[in-house]
């Protein structure tokens, strides 16, 4: 997993849950004294889990609350980190998340083999609904569900969620109906 979700993590349980230590001693469960994630790094899936699994017990938050919570908190932060590659002003949240799939996650891949970007393929409904179908190992839809209303926050547009499929049920990919309300 990218350094960039543990940067942000670390931003998140700072923010929200009491400053520089709590994250401290996440790291300390975790079993590190001290630790810095690099944002051009990559680093195990597992370490991104066991740190989401440790702060659900330690916060007493169930672990798919969390995850959600976090996927959306992070999504403002990290399309400041890359407003490179935001390059149409014209976008909003839907046109947004269509263009991850068709563009942005290839060229991260392009210009960092190293990274493992999901799978977003999406179609387009109508002005304001789009289906979008996810496929990745790490199997992180809940963490998508919190991004995808943290792109409706970015832009202040409400999206409306509903997921059909689910890798974690089974499914070969996820499949997410998504409406723009606002
Ligand atoms: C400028 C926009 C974006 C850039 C540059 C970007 C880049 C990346 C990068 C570098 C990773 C890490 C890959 C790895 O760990 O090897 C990633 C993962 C991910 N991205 Fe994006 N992303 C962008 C926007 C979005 C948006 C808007 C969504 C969803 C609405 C999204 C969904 C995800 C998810 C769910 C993952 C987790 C990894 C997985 O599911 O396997 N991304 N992205």
């Amino acid at each position: 997993m990218h350094g960039v979700f543990f940067h942000f993590l670390k931003e998140y349980m700072q923010e929200k849950y009491g400053g520089k230590e709590s994250w401290d001693s996440l790291l300390l469960a975790n079993g590190y004294a001290y630790k810095v994630y690099f944002t051009i790094k990559e680093y195990p899936d597992e370490e991104f889990n066991a740190l989401i699994n440790m702060a659900s017990r330690l916060l007493d938050i169930p672990s798919d609350h969390l995850i959600r919570d976090y996927g959306e908190f992070m999504v403002p932060h990290m399309l400041v980190f890359y407003a490179t590659y935001l390059k149409d002003k014209s976008w909003r949240s839907l046109e947004l998340i269509e263009n991850v799939g068709t563009s942005i996650h290839h060229t991260v891949k392009r210009r960092n083999p190293d990274t493992r970007p999901p799978e977003m393929i999406t179609e387009r409904i109508s002005r304001d609904q789009i289906v979008l179908r996810y496929r990745s190992e790490r199997k992180l839809c809940v963490l998508l569900s919190g991004m995808i209303h943290g792109v409706g926050n970015h832009f202040g547009e409400h999206l409306e969620i509903r997921e059909h499929d689910c890798m974690l049920n089974g499914a070969s990919e996820c499949r997410f109906e998504i409406w723009r309300r606002t």
